[in-house]
């Protein structure tokens, strides 16, 4: 680990190579503190694209408190990439993501080049999300969660610790139909990993964060605000045992300006199938929504209450 000043946080170390990741990880644990012999050491991946923002901070944060070792990547995935000009104008801030992660104690980064995670070119074996990765983003984003699904099972599997070592991944809520497929991927797969789902972080005024909000412009900004309150409302609907009444939602979001509505549903979180609402004999119900404000597409969800 490199300090670059007396008083900044220590910098993570950073590799590129699978072979360098799974040396460091391995050295890392074995100078976790030895505990008793059925309370093994931990490592904790955090799986990013870069372009690092509060929400990712959490996703670190989470990781930290709960393990020895802190791992994070860094690696826009061109395979969840449908649109060309959508990968190249992803936010690449390596220099700013260091920092951020090393002030979150994250001991290491892997920041691997294409030709590291794709030694073979583009890769012939993937990852299918099956159904439901058609649904949703996967309507609008073909092939997408294929490419992240990939991509993931990738990490996992590179990231994973060689000597025996409780494992922990952390992946973000807002993005809550690539979580529930994770999960998915995890069970079907028997991948010898535990998934973390860590909360949405909002500004104060309730947007959720991404790495895209950076593109929008002021009025699209105040704009994009209709989706988490639209999605505020509904929670306080359910909250009251009312009905949510979608159709008038969804003509609340489409009649803002500048702000084209893609879907509006309420589905089960973990199979993202249709769900009327919460009620007793459905506990969790959520609200996803999706929208393109201005160029930026913007995605939002927030847990349905079952009402008391
Ligand atoms: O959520 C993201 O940033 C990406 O989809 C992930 C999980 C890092 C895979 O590229």
């Amino acid at each position: 680990m490199t300090p670059t000043g007396p008083d900044s946080p220590a910098l993570p170390l950073l590799v590129s190579t699978p072979a360098d990741l799974r040396a460091a990880t391995a050295t890392l644990l074995d100078a976790a503190p030895s505990r008793a012999a059925d309370d093994p050491p931990s490592l904790g991946l955090v799986p990013t694209m870069g372009g690092l923002h509060a929400g990712h901070a959490a996703l670190a944060g989470a990781a930290r408190a709960a393990n020895d070792v802190v791992v994070a990547s860094v690696f826009v995935n061109p395979l969840q990439f449908g649109d060309q000009a959508d990968l190249e104008r992803y936010p690449r801030t390596l220099d700013e993501d260091l920092r951020l992660l090393g002030a979150r104690g994250v001991d290491l980064v892997f920041a691997p080049a294409v030709e590291d995670m794709y030694p073979g070119g583009e890769p012939l074996v993937r990852v299918s999300a099956g159904p439901m990765g058609e649904v949703f983003e996967g309507a609008s984003r073909p092939g997408h969660f294929d490419g992240m699904l990939t991509v993931v099972a990738k990490l996992l599997h590179l990231a994973q610790p060689a000597t025996r070592a409780r494992y922990r991944a952390y992946f973000g809520e807002k993005d809550a139909q690539q979580l529930a497929l994770i999960r998915r991927m995890v069970l079907d797969l028997n991948l010898p990993v535990h998934i973390e789902g860590v909360p949405i972080v909002r500004d104060a005024d309730g947007l959720a964060l991404s790495s895209r909000n950076r593109f929008l412009a002021g009025d699209e900004r105040a704009a994009a605000l209709v989706l988490s309150r639209t999605l505020a409302a509904l929670r306080d609907r359910a909250a009251r045992g009312e009905p949510l009444d979608l159709a008038a939602a969804r003509t609340q979001i489409a009649a803002e300006e500048g702000v084209d509505l893609d879907y509006l549903d309420v589905v089960d979180p973990a199979s993202f199938a249709p769900a009327g609402g919460p009620g007793p004999e459905r506990p969790a119900a959520l609200a996803v929504v999706a929208a393109r404000v201005g160029a930026v597409r913007l995605i939002d969800n927030i847990l349905l209450p079952v009402p008391r």
